[in-house]
Parts: C-alpha cells; sequence; structure tokens
C-alpha cells in the first residue's frame, strides 16, 4: 500500500495587500538622491495695481521635466496640501531650483501645520514673475513659471503638468541644495 506522508502546511507569507509595506517604500526611494525645489504660486492674478491675495510656497522634491518640444515638467503635491488646493482653483506656479544656501528656505516651506506663508516670504529675497506673479526667489539656481497642461489623480497625490512659459538663472553657478536618506545633503566642491 503506497504510503502518504500528510502534507505540510507551510506557512504563507502574508504579503501587503499592495505588494510593499511604506516602511519599505520609504527607505527604497529614499535613496533616490533629489534636487530640491521650492514650488511657489500666488493666490490671486496679478492686477495693474499689483498683487492681491497671498503668496503660497511648498518644497518639492517630486519634480521633473518630462518633454523638450513642447518645454513641459511635472510636480507632484500631495492631495489637500495647500498648494494642491491652490492650483486646482488657477493655473499659474513657479520653481524655483534651491541652491545649497536656501537649506533653511526649505525647512520652512515643509513644516506642516504652519498658518500661512505670509512672514516666510516677508523673510526672503524674491521677484515677482511676470507671468506667474509667483515669487522667484533670487539666488536659486534657476526659476521656471509655468501654466498647468493637465492633472492626473495619483494615489494620495496629484501629478501637474506645467507648460514651462519663462525660466531664469538667478545664480546657475551656485552648488545645490539635494535630499538623500532623509536629508539635507551639500555636495562636495
Ligand atoms: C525634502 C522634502 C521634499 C518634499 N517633497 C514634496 C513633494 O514633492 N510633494 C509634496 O506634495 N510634498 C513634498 N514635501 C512635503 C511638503 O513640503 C509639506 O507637506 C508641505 O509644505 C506642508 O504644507 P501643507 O500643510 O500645505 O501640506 C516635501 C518635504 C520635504 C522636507
Amino acid at each position: 500500500m503506497l504510503k502518504t506522508t500528510p502534507a505540510t502546511t507551510l506557512p504563507t507569507p502574508t504579503p501587503h495587500p499592495e505588494g510593499v509595506s511604506n516602511d519599505e517604500f520609504r527607505a527604497a526611494m529614499s535613496r533616490l538622491a533629489a534636487g530640491v525645489c521650492l514650488i511657489t504660486a500666488h493666490e490671486a492674478p496679478l492686477t495693474a495695481d499689483g498683487p492681491r491675495g497671498e503668496d503660497v510656497g511648498m518644497t518639492a522634491t517630486a519634480f521633473l521635466s518630462v518633454s523638450l518640444e513642447p518645454p513641459l515638467v511635472l510636480v507632484s503635491l500631495r492631495e489637500g496640501s495647500r498648494m494642491d488646493d491652490l492650483l486646482a482653483e488657477q493655473p499659474l506656479w513657479a520653481v524655483s531650483v534651491l541652491a545649497d544656501h536656501q537649506l533653511q528656505v526649505a525647512g520652512r516651506f515643509s513644516m506642516k501645520g504652519r498658518i500661512s506663508d505670509r512672514l516666510l516670504f516677508a523673510d526672503l529675497p524674491y521677484e515677482r514673475g511676470l507671468i506667474s506673479g509667483a515669487p522667484l526667489l533670487t539666488g536659486a539656481l534657476a526659476t521656471l513659471e509655468c501654466r498647468t497642461e493637465n492633472r492626473v489623480e495619483a494615489g494620495d497625490h496629484t501629478l501637474v503638468i506645467g507648460r514651462v512659459l519663462g525660466a531664469a538663472l538667478p545664480s546657475p553657478d551656485s552648488p545645490p541644495l539635494a535630499y538623500f536618506r532623509g536629508r539635507y545633503r551639500l555636495l562636495a566642491k
């Protein structure tokens, strides 16, 4: 008679429903070194009398170049952030690519729960973009002014694709500010 051995029940691994845990995902993505930007926008269209409303700023690393013809860029904004709410209402925004001496700017504009950006901007040297009305930081490596072409909901973020309408190099030779493994980094010169 054929002897059968009872099947051993191996513990089946219980994968995370999405295939990866938050910690695993964060740890993997933290190994992607990124440049740091300040995304800015002005609440209301510019008028002949100057700016109305408040300026909003947000530190972001999820910013990239998408297309050359036409020139398109993309920023990924957490759904419900002030910048996401503002850019759902109006299409003009700007990007300042931060230099290493602007580390504190990145820190301030990523603070959760800050009431208003008015005081933060009051402390900073900037010019107002002629196209977007948004603050363009003096001393940034580069600045871009954009108009939203497309918004795509992606999980808990909104991908905002913008056409670049203006670009400048206020301080092109400064060393960049980088972010890697959860910390700001100054690149060795
Ligand atoms: C280095 C760094 C990079 C960040 N990059 C992004 C980003 O690409 N997109 C985003 O939505 N938030 C990003 N954040 C978080 C926002 O800066 C932060 O949540 C926001 O300024 C808080 O404003 P809120 O209260 O309107 O959300 C980043 C934060 C840090 C410190």
